[in-house]
């Protein structure tokens, strides 16, 4: 079967809504639904690094992609799911369900603990996924900076082609934009490359990518839009001032711990939707420096 992937621009990697005894919170999902969508924000992922899918189970992983799908219905946004970083059967167990649940795209980290060190072993890896979800669009999360797995992207798609039916593209997590940009090339535009994280998205736009997925896109969503904007309006200037302003709001909020909590903290204090603490072994924000944080990150808003 053809499988097509038809989303592209900005992606929002939604954060997990966890009450205050840490567990998950479905209900709230249909209005941070519609708080995105309102934003411009017309996909999202869900169970990637902002969403703490790897300290989720995989009954509350389900359990929020459910959700998701049903608040997606009136919102028409892209539902992709993140699979991986669970043992292996509950991969494909996850894989499946978001299938039958209706994601419109998944993505999936490496096998974790028997790591790939070669295209071919991450692809062997992959065509399992695939043929747990034969229907859906697959992607595979690139990320060596959390998962150490460092393959080359660009050697990978051409090597994946023939051998992954459903693989429709990768999402690039790396500083390394030089490699990004060889697999943007390796790609051939059979392939969607997202570019992924918040600082190298207007260098990634320049070089020609067209589609990213950042959590700023959570809480300051004007500025990866503005720089898409910018870009196809050849408008350089604008769009570099863009990403500076961008990185001067992300290095505020990671100044206070990890990039997930404090952007969890800021959606919370600048946005109408409380999505919660950040679950342990994460930390949250010392309370000591909230107003702190609020008052640095104002004029960004
Ligand atoms: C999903 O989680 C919510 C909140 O924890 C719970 O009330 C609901 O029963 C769960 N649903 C399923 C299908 O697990
Ligand atoms: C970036 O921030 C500066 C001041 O902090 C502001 O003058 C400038 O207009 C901002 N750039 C854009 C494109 O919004």
């Amino acid at each position: 079967m053809l499988l097509n992937f038809t989303f592209i621009g900005i992606m929002a990697p939604v954060f997990t809504i966890f009450n205050p005894d840490f567990s998950i919170n479905v209900e709230k999902v249909p209005s941070y639904a519609n708080f995105l969508s309102d934003s411009g924000i017309h996909g999202v992922l869900i169970g990637a690094t902002s969403g703490e899918g790897t300290s989720l189970s995989v009954k509350e992983r389900k359990n929020l992609t459910e959700a998701w799908a049903q608040a997606v219905k009136s919102t028409h946004q892209h539902l992709m799911v993140q699979v991986g970083g669970a043992p292996f059967p509950d991969v494909l167990e996850l894989a499946r369900h978001a299938e039958i649940a209706g994601a419109d795209s998944i993505l999936t980290m490496p096998e974790l603990y028997f790591k790939p060190k070669k295209p071919q072993e991450l692809i062997s890896y992959l065509r399992f996924i695939s043929a747990a979800a034969p229907n859906t669009p697959l992607l595979y999360y690139h990320n060596p900076g959390h998962t150490s797995v460092n393959i080359d992207m660009a050697d990978f798609l051409e090597q994946a082609a023939s051998q992954v039916p459903n693989l429709k593209g990768i999402k690039y997590t790396s500083n390394d934009l030089a490699g990004g940009y060889a697999a943007l090339k390796a790609a051939h535009g059979r392939y969607r490359v997202f570019i992924g994280g918040d600082y190298l998205i207007e260098p990634a736009f320049a070089l020609g990518f067209d589609s990213a997925i950042a959590t700023s896109m959570n809480v300051f969503p004007k500025y990866s839009i503005g720089m898409l904007e910018a870009i196809k309006e050849s408008n350089l200037e604008k769009a570099k001032s863009l990403q500076q302003n961008l990185t001067r709001a992300m290095n505020i909020v990671t100044r206070y711990g990890s990039k997930v909590s404090g952007m969890k903290l800021a959606m919370n204090l600048f946005t109408p939707i409380n999505v919660g603490l950040a679950r342990p072994p994460l930390q949250n924000v010392n309370p000591a420096r909230i107003e702190e944080i609020k008052h640095s990150l104002e004029q960004f808003f």
